[in-house]
């Protein structure tokens, strides 16, 4: 199966069933001859919406009579679900695979998979095709669903597959998935982007805005609930797009109240927020909703009105404060995180300095700092002013002095405090702690044992760092 599919959509879920059952039963024979199952590694770059799909991956694995591995080096089949937002994390695939060249010439047996934003990206599916012939297995954004169709058809054929689409077919509903946490779960509300940032890959690799129903939604959130998850995290590239161009229109603010009103979800979060259609409706609904926790991450990206406008990003410096003072206004303790991005073209000291004033003014409780990574295709990607890797650095570092000192400030206030931590696992540093968030996001350590995970704890803040805060339980 070779090319790329014209016309996406067409097949459904009930056409993988028969592949499901088709592969499980040769897992079926493997196990009882080899006294194991065969395993599976799913490893995932990038952002949650990607960390969601390998979920759903390890559903279908799952249904598939896999068992599951998280390491490499024990497993019979390795997906890799990649990212191409900034160029690293392309890096880091293609040193992956080099690796794992060597260990499939000791293993024959073994299959690799690629798949995700990197793999809608001809250039790079180029790449693999040419240099990276060890690979079985590549499909994209599109077409997750098919991972069990994809994956017989090589076992039969002993040849690579590349199943690639363009563009997507209908929303893959019922997916099942397999989820890391028992008692918390990501859930799409919507898929792809319209916006079309001057500088990022996103629109290109995931396709068009569509949002799911909220029927569709409410159904999933409800069926999480009677499965024990309290904690929801609703998903899409902007969520306060959502509802665009649904044949019944319901906003983001109204998908909320519906939310809120699902029996045994405790919190809800959601990410990502584009500032410029954060409505006042949404504030509202934030303030009056229970469950919503007191959280928002509102990327920025950049202070300097000029970057921005050369961003695309359709709002101004002052706009955004405006919001973000808005936001503290109908929620004084609703905690506020950013995604800040230096070195984008044209951006030297002067316009840093403006990223600068709004970080001192928003004083955000939290950001991810990222080094402009120039992705072609993009229209930055040929502006003229790049900038050097020396000044993008400066720029860098100028940014993480502006911002620390602020976290560690509002952490510092938290202290003798007392939240209810929702315990999420035994912390990696101390096994005789847990770590967990409270409802504005922030990490708590503790003491306690694993008998905790998935419940609420109350916990008296002792003690902060700059990235999280170490309390005991009253
Ligand atoms: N280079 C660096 N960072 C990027 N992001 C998106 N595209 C790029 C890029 N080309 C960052 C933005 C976005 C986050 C998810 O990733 O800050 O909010
Ligand atoms: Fe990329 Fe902008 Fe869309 Fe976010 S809103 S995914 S930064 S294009």
């Amino acid at each position: 199966m070779e090319g790329t599919m014209a016309l996406p959509g067409v097949d459904s879920l009930e056409v993988q069933k028969k592949y499901i059952s088709l592969i499980k039963e040769k897992n079926t024979v493997y196990e009882n001859e080899n006294g194991r199952k065969r395993l599976a590694c799913v490893i995932t770059f990038g952002c949650q919406m990607n960390a969601h799909d390998s979920e759903k991956l390890l559903g279908m694995l799952c249904e598939m009579g896999y068992g599951s591995t998280d390491k490499e080096q024990d497993a019979d089949f390795i997906i890799y679900n990649t990212c191409c937002v900034r160029e690293n994390a392309e890096n880091r695939v293609y040193g992956n695979l080099g690796y794992l060249k060597h260990k499939k010439a000791e293993k024959p047996d073994m299959k690799i998979a690629l798949c995700g934003c990197m793999m809608q990206q001809p250039t790079a599916l180029e790449t693999i095709r040419q240099k990276y012939r060890h690979v079985d297995i590549v499909f994209g954004t599109f077409n997750l669903y098919r991972l069990p169709e994809l994956l017989y058809t090589n076992i039969e054929s002993g040849s690579p597959v590349f199943d690639i689409w363009d563009r997507h077919g209908e929303i893959a509903e019922d997916l099942p998935s397999i989820r890391k946490y028992r008692f918390k779960a990501s859930v799409n509300i919507m898929y792809g982007c319209n916006n079309f940032c001057s500088y990022c890959i996103v629109p290109y690799v995931r396709g068009r805005e569509r949002s799911r129903t909220p029927e569709d939604i409410l159904c999933e959130v409800r069926r999480l609930a009677d499965d024990g998850v309290k904690e929801v995290t609703l998903l899409g590239q902007n969520v306060n797009s959502y509802g665009r161009g649904l044949e019944q229109k319901t906003s983001f603010a109204e998908l909320l109240r519906l939310i809120n009103g699902v029996d045994g979800i405790e919190r809800i979060r959601f990410m990502t927020s584009h500032p410029k259609d954060l409505s006042d409706e949404l504030i509202s609904a934030m303030a009056e909703c229970k469950k919503v926790c007191r959280h928002i991450h509102l990327p920025v990206q950049a202070g300097c009105n000029a970057i921005l406008e050369k961003m695309n990003r359709h709002y101004t410096k002052e706009k955004y404060l405006e919001t973000v003072y808005k936001i503290k206004k109908a929620m004084p303790d609703c905690a506020v995180t950013t995604d800040i991005m230096v070195g984008f073209p044209g951006e030297g000291d002067r316009e840093t300095d403006d990223t600068i004033d709004v970080i001192k003014k928003a004083r955000f409780s939290g950001a991810f700092t990222f080094i402009y990574s120039r992705r072609t295709g993009t229209p930055a990607a040929v502006m003229e002013d790049q900038v050097s890797e020396e000044q993008a650095k400066r720029s860098f570092n100028r940014v993480l002095e502006a911002l620390n000192p602020i976290i560690y400030e509002l952490n510092t206030q938290k202290i003798g405090s007392v939240f209810d931590v929702l315990a999420e696992e035994v912390s990696s540093g101390d096994a005789s702690f847990i770590t967990g968030r409270t409802d504005d996001n922030s990490l708590v350590h503790f003491k306690g044992g694993r008998e905790l995970i998935g419940s609420f704890v109350r916990v008296k803040i002792t003690e902060c760092k700059t990235f999280y805060l170490i309390g005991e339980r009253i």
